[in-house]
């Protein structure tokens, strides 16, 4: 069975965690950019991403080079952004039909929202098994290294052959 790693990231803790989960399955990381690029700072990032979120935007993506049916196994990754996960990966839900798979979901955080984003993601992909969550608070900001013995422990638990 195969796994791919997908990831929206801003400021790159998702990022990181993503990168060790790819080295710990040894599988393929797929990072999704948005065309327009959110802001990275200040008062504008959180009113740009806030809106994106909160009128249930598809933000365009650059073009993927990916074949989902190649895989058994997906693991989605996002910040949380006003309590749900970041509009990227709508984009990337809502334009690749993702079914009979097996997700499990990573997700950095300020300290809020991660049960309704894990929610969220499972309304959004119905007809998929989900396999496990796992949540991370400022992993670049606090313990990175101990984030990543974290990350990489929770992936191998998953089991995902
Ligand atoms: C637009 C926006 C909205 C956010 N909303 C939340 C939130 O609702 N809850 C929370 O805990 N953190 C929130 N954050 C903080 C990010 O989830 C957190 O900084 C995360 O680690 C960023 O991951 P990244 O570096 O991969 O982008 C928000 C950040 C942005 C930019």
């Amino acid at each position: 069975m195969k796994s791919l790693v997908v990831f929206f990231s801003l400021e790159n803790n998702t990022k990181t965690i993503a990168k060790a989960i790819s080295d710990e399955l040894d599988c393929e990381l797929l990072e999704l950019k948005s065309k327009k690029q959110y802001p990275t700072s200040g008062f504008k990032k959180f009113l740009w991403g806030g809106k994106s979120v909160l009128f249930k935007e598809k933000p365009e993506i650059l073009p993927l080079d990916v074949d989902l049916d190649k895989y058994d196994n997906i693991l989605i990754g996002t910040p949380i952004w006003v309590g749900t996960f970041a509009p990227p990966i709508k984009t990337f839900i809502e334009t690749n039909e993702i079914e009979n798979k097996n997700i499990a979901v990573f997700v950095c955080h300020g300290g809020g929202g991660i049960s309704r984003c894990y929610k969220d993601l499972e309304k959004q992909l119905p007809n998929n098994k989900f396999k496990g969550y796992v949540e991370f608070l400022e992993p670049l900001k606090k313990d990175t290294g101990e984030s990543i013995s974290k990350v990489k422990k929770w992936a191998k638990s998953l089991d995902l052959k």
